[in-house]
């Protein structure tokens, strides 16, 4: 056996077998060495994301709500699943628990500040009075030109979409900053997801309620990220392009939803032309989950305020 006077790795490489193969200097010449050694693999890495975290999600019985609830229990976060329709959200609650998680369901309109309390009431029982990540989801939409537009419509959609994020962001105060204030210069990271869309960026003709609505949000999440960076709490906005949900295909359920035929040519013709390589046609739910997924982790710690669009390739349409 060589009487080792001094070591150095001149080289090392990790193998798929965890097996690390080392060039080293052992008493002045050049032997290989290999040894095991226990990786901490990538997919663990990215398992833990959320851990241990409780995240209150709006419009979680369906597309973009549903596949970020899941995705969180993935991640290891246990979930509110807020929405007006408890059929559905009872469909995420089972998602959830598939996904290895758990959470509660509870049923409420975000237009009505007090099913706003419950929903942020539930998710402080879940986290021990206060919660990691607020993701603001539930939205709709009246479409119709200006000249067409009922007040009706344009009182619903406003109220759903911007007094809704509102009345949410309002009720967590004592979940998010309060709980950041407590906690002082050792405040947790917490994160409010806001969900506006192109239409709120670039506007979008027959969208004048919508478009309005979904500005305002990103006017909102600029303004709280100012108002509660110093407690920690960051807010951040997503804006969708076209995304295959309820909202773009039109269901049986709600007919006033869905793109009108015409406008869905000009789409389909804008995606062509831009769009990200799709064999199924437009965004799936989980792209946009996948964002939130940034923005609800400490991927995102030092980014608070901004609006990241997220619509393929369009860039050229805003
Ligand atoms: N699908 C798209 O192309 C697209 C594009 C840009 C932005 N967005 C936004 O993404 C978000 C999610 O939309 P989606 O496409 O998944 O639609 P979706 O209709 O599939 O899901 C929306 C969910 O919100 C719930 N909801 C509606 N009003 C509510 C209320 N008052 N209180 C509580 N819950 C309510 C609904 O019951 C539904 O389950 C919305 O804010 C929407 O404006 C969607």
């Amino acid at each position: 056996m060589l009487p080792v006077k001094a070591t150095h790795a001149l080289t090392f490489t990790i193998f798929q077998d965890n097996s690390i193969v080392s060039w080293c200097l052992l008493s002045q010449k050049v032997v290989k060495v290999k040894a095991w050694v226990a990786r901490l693999g990538y997919d663990d890495f990215m398992s833990k994301l959320l851990d241990g975290k409780v995240a209150v999600v709006t419009g979680a019985g369906r597309g973009i709500g549903q596949a970020t609830a899941e995705l969180y229990a993935k991640h290891g976060a246990k979930i509110v699943i807020a929405d007006i329709d408890d059929g559905p959200a009872g469909e995420t609650l089972e998602l959830v628990k598939a996904a290895g998680s758990d959470g509660v369901v509870v049923a409420g309109n975000i237009c009505k500040r007090e099913d706003c309390d419950n929903i942020i009431k539930a998710g402080m029982d879940l986290g021990g009075g206060s919660i990691d990540i607020l993701a603001n989801i539930a939205g709709i939409t009246r479409d119709a030109v200006i000249h067409k537009m009922t007040e009706d419509e344009w009182d619903f959609v406003i109220n759903v979409n911007l007094k809704g994020t509102y009345n949410m962001i309002q009720a967590s105060v004592p979940a998010m900053r309060d709980a950041g204030k407590n906690e002082g210069s050792e405040a947790k990271s917490r994160s409010i997801i806001n969900v506006s869309s192109t239409s709120g960026v670039k506007g979008n003709a027959g969208q004048i309620n919508y478009a309005s609505a979904k500005a305002g949000i990103n006017g909102m999440t600029r303004t709280v990220a100012k108002e509660w960076a110093r407690f920690n709490v960051r807010c951040n906005s997503i804006a969708p392009g076209f995304i295959e949900t309820r909202l773009t295909s039109g269901p049986s359920d709600d007919p006033k939803l869905g793109v009108p035929d015409q406008q869905m040519q000009m789409i389909q013709m804008l995606y062509s032309q831009t769009g990200l390589q799709r064999p199924e046609g437009m965004g799936k739910p989980i792209d946009i989950a996948n964002l939130a997924l940034f923005f609800g982790s400490d991927l995102s710690s030092y980014v608070s305020g901004q609006v990241l669009v997220a619509a393929g390739a369009m860039i050229d349409t805003y």
